[in-house]
């Protein structure tokens, strides 16, 4: 079979390869020297839309309507812009050896790509119940939601299933936002999961406690501590109800799992160097590995504010490292150089009328402001996390565009807080001032 060889190639075709494209147009990348090899089969889009207005039964978003770079505010990279800048997409192509030695790519049908500069965006993969060996985990209508086409299975589902039972196993971001996007389309919806709150690794009880009321009173039923461990089906291998380790039996005529997510590694395993899961990098995405770079979910990087490696598995962190790696890529082949990467992390969610954002690091004790009951009609509350005598990390639900500002500010500042009461007090007020 043919071999290709390109200057530039990405591998995997997600949100930090779409970013990636657009800083490579902005860097004066030439006609044929770029390459984005894909196994979905579309371009690269905005992932957060398919837990969100994808499965919404009005104002529904499809392709091309949210190619990135929409969800930064920039312009939509439609497949035809790919075909005007001369960049190859090569979808519907899996990477299924990577030799880093020779520069070679070998894609699943078989076909060789070379390289000189590899950028590795392959993202995340989910944890599957079967990888816990929970009975009857590969029943139909299980669903897992990373990429368009699981989606558009789920889709399929909600249809068949109109006005149905669902179950989402898992507490975390998947779980409350499929738990919204399901009630939205009028399913019965039990949420279960083994924490005491829901979303434990960013939420304080007092936050979860309030979204765990919002969800009740939208009808959600919350079952905490516990685990699926079995399902049953019918004859035609469709699930039908959920076992619960402590001896609840759910019906289902359809069950979302969002149980965590992994980095997607393997193919680059005792090749490139690794911590935390991920693939080590520097401060410009670099590997341990010569013209290899790692950005995105798979990346972890230095954290220069926290002055330790981590990883980031959301969007926002994937563009920007993206938009470094090229930059750096492109500032080495002229001799210049550029500044470190500096990440104040970001996260973000949202469902029903709800919107919340956090910045900085959820780390030290902590205080929460503002109106947090389910019953309020404006919802407006928030947290701060207070390490050494300093805000470190913010979070708010329901925040206008300035006062997110005023929290980004404050996680980036750290300003010092002599009394929580005062800080608990004091709310928004106290991000105003920094
Ligand atoms: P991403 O997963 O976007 O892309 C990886 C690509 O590589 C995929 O196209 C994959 O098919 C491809 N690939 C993998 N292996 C390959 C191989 N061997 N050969 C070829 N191609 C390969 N974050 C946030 O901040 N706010 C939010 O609201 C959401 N919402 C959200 C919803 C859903 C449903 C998911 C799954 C995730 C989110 N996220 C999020 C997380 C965010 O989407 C995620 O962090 C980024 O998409 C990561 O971007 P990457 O480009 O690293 O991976
Ligand atoms: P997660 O890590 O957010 O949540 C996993 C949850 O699974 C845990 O909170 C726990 O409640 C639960 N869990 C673990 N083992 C379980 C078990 N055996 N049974 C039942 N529950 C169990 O992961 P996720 O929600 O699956 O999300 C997957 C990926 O997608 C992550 O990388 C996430 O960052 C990303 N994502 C992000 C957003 C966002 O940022 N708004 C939205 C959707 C997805």
């Amino acid at each position: 079979m043919a071999e290709k060889s390109f200057k530039y190639v990405i591998v995997g075709g997600g949100v930090a390869a779409g970013y990636a494209a657009r800083e490579f147009a902005k860097q004066g990348v030439k006609p044929g020297e770029l390459a984005i090899i894909s196994k979905e089969a579309v371009a690269p889009y905005e992932r957060p839309a398919l837990s969100k207005a994808y499965l919404f039964p009005e104002g529904t978003a499809r392709l091309p309507g949210f190619h990135v770079c929409v969800g930064s505010g920039g312009e939509r990279l439609l497949p035809e812009w790919y075909t005007e800048k001369g960049i190859s997409l090569v979808l519907s192509t899996e990477i299924v050896k990577a030799d880093l030695a020779s520069k070679t790519l070998i894609s699943a049908a078989g076909e060789t790509f070379k390289y000189q500069i590899l950028i590795i965006a392959t993202g995340s993969t989910v944890i599957r119940l079967s990888d816990f060996g929970v009975q009857g985990a590969d029943a139909k209508n299980i669903f897992y939601l990373r990429e368009i086409d699981e989606a558009d299975e789920l889709v399929k589902a909600i249809k068949a299933k109109k006005n149905g039972k669902a179950v989402v196993v898992g507490g975390g971001y998947i779980g409350l936002e499929l738990s919204a996007a399901l009630r939205i389309n009028n399913f019965d919806v039990s949420m279960v999961f083994p924490e005491p709150w829901c979303m434990p690794r960013l939420f304080t009880a007092g936050i979860a406690a309030f979204y765990e009321g919002y969800y009740a009173k939208k009808g959600i039923k919350i079952i905490k501590g516990t685990v699926a461990v079995g399902f049953g089906t019918n004859g035609d291998g469709e699930v039908t109800n959920v076992k619960l380790r402590d001896g609840r039996v759910l019906e289902a005529d359809i069950v979302v799992v969002g149980v965590g997510g992994k980095p997607l590694t393997t193919l680059f395993k005792d090749h490139v160097d690794e911590e935390k899961g991920g693939i080590k990098t520097d401060a410009f995405f670099k590997t341990s590995v010569p013209d290899v770079y790692a950005v995105g979910d798979v990346a972890t990087f230095p954290m220069k504010l926290y002055g330790e490696t981590r990883r980031v598995e959301h969007v926002d962190h994937a563009r920007k490292s993206a938009e470094q790696a090229v930059k750096a890529i492109f500032a080495s082949e002229q001799g210049k150089s550029i500044s470190e990467y500096d990440y104040l992390p970001y996260f973000y969610s949202r469902s029903f009328d709800l919107s919340w954002q956090f910045y900085g690091d959820n780390v030290g004790e902590t205080v929460l402001f503002g109106d947090s009951s389910p019953e309020s009609p404006n919802h407006k509350f928030g947290s701060y996390w207070v390490k050494d005598g300093k805000v470190v990390g913010a979070f708010l639900e329901s925040g206008t565009a300035e006062e997110n500002n005023a929290i980004a500010k404050v996680a980036r500042v750290q300003p010092p807080v002599s009394s929580l009461d005062q800080l608990a007090a004091e709310g928004l007020i106290f991000a105003s001032k920094i």
